[in-house]
């Protein structure tokens, strides 16, 4: 049984899905289940990935990662960056790319959000502006 919003991830090719909706059945990827990723919420090692808010404006919002910006090198970097509306009826997504910012900017009224994202080398990791 998945739940909405949840990533799986194929530990064969790389697959990496989003539940959009719900059901009962299993993932499967390349004959095997895929792994249920939960992100980390706390910040070890040098490199930083949990998410920071900047309130940039009223209806603006940048979501930086992370306390200091993470590298965005060909070997490493994040590889997206999603926010999550408190009530999980809004996200946003953005794909980021090596030598761009790791961070995005979205139009929201909301000040609670969650936003997670993903780095290609340390997985997934999220952090709640509340
Ligand atoms: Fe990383």
């Amino acid at each position: 049984m998945t739940k909405r919003l949840e990533m799986y991830k194929c530990d064969i090719c790389g697959n990496l899905i989003e539940v959009i909706l719900e059901g009962p059945g299993e993932l499967v990827c390349c004959g095997q289940p895929m792994s249920h990723l939960h992100a980390k919420k706390n910040d070890i090692g040098l490199e930083k990935h949990i998410p920071v808010f900047e309130k940039m404006g009223e209806h603006s919002l940048k979501i930086r990662v992370g306390s200091q910006p993470h590298p965005m090198t060909d070997e490493h970097y994040i590889m997206f960056i999603e926010t999550i509306s408190k009530d999980g009826r809004e996200s946003h997504l953005k794909y980021l790319y090596p030598s761009e910012l790791p961070e995005m900017i979205i139009d929201t009224s909301s000040d609670k959000l969650l936003a997670r994202e993903y780095c290609n080398l340390h997985d997934l990791w999220e952090g709640i502006n509340d």
